[in-house]
């Protein structure tokens, strides 16, 4: 197992590189789909970016928490 990222920091990483693709891919391939699915590619590629956004800060605190762990167990590093 990964000591310097936990399994959750890890999903994160995946997860956000997924809502990466499909945010960039709904954009490059909207033209292939009829006009009438516009506003649901749209909300597709906001959804995907706003949830990068919040994942990103959960990803800063949950390094934050586990540095300040980190520190109070070994306080020399
Ligand atoms: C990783 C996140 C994101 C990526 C990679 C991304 C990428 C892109 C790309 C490549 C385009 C097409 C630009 C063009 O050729 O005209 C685009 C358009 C757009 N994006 Fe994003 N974007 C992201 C996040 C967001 C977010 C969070 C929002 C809104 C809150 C947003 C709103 C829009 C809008 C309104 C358009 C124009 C759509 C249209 O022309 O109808 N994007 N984005």
């Amino acid at each position: 197992m990964n000591d310097k990222y936990s399994r959750l920091q890890i999903a994160i990483h995946w997860l956000v590189f997924l809502l990466v693709v499909v945010a960039y891919a709904a954009m490059e391939l909207r033209g292939l789909f009829p006009r009438s699915d516009r506003p649901m590619i749209n909300m597709v590629h906001v959804s995907c970016g706003i949830s990068i956004l919040v994942l990103m800060v959960a990803r800063l605190l949950i390094r934050l928490k586990r540095r300040r762990r980190r520190l109070c167990r070994n306080p020399s590093r």
